[in-house]
């Protein structure tokens, strides 16, 4: 349609600096959890404002069991497929690929939600497992997903069973399997303490049937408690007692290795969040400070005990009197004003943390979650802070094909971008002009799957009968 030929320059653009760019070092492991798209006002996250050029794997966060037919399913299949007027999250998902090739686009189910019970029911039968097996190819495949991350918390917890721990390598062996012949990625997240990890996974066999561990290097210390304490500190803190003082990232990537997992495959969870209380006594605010109530929610991700690191720097910036204080044994931040009290990450950190990626030569960090980084830049000067800084620490300062979705030589001409929204160039190929902070637009490229054509009122890549003058039905 309009403008061909700027885009055309752009695609010639984005092949020049593709070819330029050497594979990432290190891999950064970036889930989605993609309900953030219903959050309110500058919570709110959709599929568009993932920036895919400074992830290695994206990790679209859920899908689900169905636990009549124990097969994989959509979690929630409005936004997840385009099926019955869909939003078809999925596949725009992996179409963020076009803007960085290198990178794999993985689905991951189950999590913390989904509990343990169908997952161990289902993993206990051959056939149970073979019909989870024989559903998950073609599910993958439909929707073009590179690979799938078991998020089973945990076997042989949770209601789970003793056997869990075999019938998760089983269920393991026969996936890494059925997927050879692809070369699909089996991934999995896997718990950080040590009497679940103990019970649940027979370390060297898990290891090597998986692709990526991830693990989840966080949610050690929460509102389910009834004192102050981090959410992910680095290093025991002196008044832990008993087998808290295995509460931390240090014991559990040395837990890790020491049983078996080669550093090569782990990949070291980076919190984009902290864990809070309400102090019961504002004065005493320490660490091990009585709290016996659960921080407040916070605007966007609105759950009791829980903020993103976007609202939690955002209060900080738009209020006075919040405290920062940097423990020597959590080498990580907690905040703390009035009777709220929040133990999180941020810059310096994650520093600290992604010293430990470099020092025991892991196969990366993992990132839970992009959506509450500080994605619009609202509190700092550029869009993704805490994510960007995971990039750059392990893999310098050049992200990959940053000329892809920002054309440096001509900003985009209100012809190509007269509001902010989705435009076709052809049937297949497409663009999304987003609104930037100084006013102007930046311009990111899709192309749609076969069989598919961009329908721009769904913003999005529909059957291609669909789409007027696109599909089969338009031709003929
Ligand atoms: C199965 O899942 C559906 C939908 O989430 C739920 O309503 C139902 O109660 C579940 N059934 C069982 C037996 O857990
Ligand atoms: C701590 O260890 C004891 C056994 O020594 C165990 O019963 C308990 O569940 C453990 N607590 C946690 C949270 O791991
Ligand atoms: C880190 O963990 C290792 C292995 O468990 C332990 O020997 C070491 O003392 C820990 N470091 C600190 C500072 O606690």
């Amino acid at each position: 349609m309009r403008n061909l030929l700027g885009f055309w320059t752009s695609v010639l653009l984005c092949v020049t600096a593709f070819a330029a760019i050497e594979a990432a070092k290190r891999n950064v492991v970036c889930y989605y959890g993609s309900w953030a798209v219903y959050r309110p006002g500058d919570g709110k996250f959709d599929v568009e404002d993932i920036d895919p050029t400074i992830c290695t794997h994206l990790m679209f966060g859920f899908a689900a069991l169905d636990n009549q037919t124990y097969k994989i399913v959509a979690f929630d299949p409005w936004n997840d497929l385009y099926a019955d007027g869909g939003r078809g999250a999925y596949e725009r998902f992996v179409a963020l690929k076009n803007q960085n090739p290198r990178a794999k686009a993985i689905l991951a189910i189950g999590g913390w939600n989904e509990g343990s019970v169908k997952y161990s029911y289902m993993a206990a039968s051959p056939e149970r497992r073979k019909g989870f097996v024989d559903s998950v190819v073609p599910f993958l495949q439909r929707y073009g997903f590179d690979g799938l991350d078991m998020d089973w918390e945990y076997p042989t917890q949770r209601g789970g069973v003793a056997e869990d721990r075999e019938n998760f390598i089983e269920l393991l062996r026969e996936l890494k399997a059925a997927f050879a012949p692809y070369g699909l990625l089996l991934t999995a997240a896997v718990s950080p303490g040590e009497q679940v990890i103990d019970e649940a996974y027979d370390i060297p066999i898990v290891s090597e049937l998986l692709d990526i561990i991830n693990l989840m290097t966080y949610d050690y210390h929460g509102a389910w408690e009834q004192w102050t304490g981090h959410n992910a500190p680095l290093f025991a803190h002196p008044l832990d007692d008993g087998n808290v003082t295995n509460f931390n990232v240090n014991f559990t990537l040395n837990h890790w290795i020491s049983n078996g997992a080669p550093p090569s495959k782990i990949h070291l969870g980076m919190p984009f969040y902290g864990r809070g209380f309400m102090l019961d006594d504002p004065l005493e605010n320490g660490p091990y400070a009585p709290a016996s109530e659960p921080l407040e929610p916070g605007p966007y991700s609105r759950t009791e005990g829980f903020w993103g690191y976007n609202e939690i720097c955002e209060k900080q910036t738009t209020e006075t009197g919040w405290t920062v204080v940097r423990n020597e044994y959590y080498k990580a931040p907690y905040t703390f004003k009035d009777r709220y009290w929040i133990g999180y990450d941020d810059y310096d950190s994650l520093t600290e943390k992604l010293k430990f990626v470099i020092a025991y030569d892991l196969g990366g960090a993992m990132v839970w979650s992009i959506e509450t980084d500080d994605f619009r830049g609202n509190c700092h000067s550029r869009r993704f802070p805490l994510l960007h800084h995971v990039w750059e620490d392990l893999n310098g300062e050049v992200a990959p094909c940053v000329d892809c979705t920002v054309p440096t030589s001509a900003p985009p001409t209100n012809e190509q971008c007269p509001h902010e929204g989705y435009f076709a160039i052809d049937c297949t190929n497409y663009y999304y002009c987003q609104l930037v902070p100084d006013g102007g637009y930046q311009i990111s490229y899709f192309t749609c799957p076969p069989g598919t054509a961009i329908n721009v009122d769904i913003g999005g890549c529909d059957h291609d009968y669909n789409v007027p003058g696109c599909g089969l039905r338009g031709v003929v």
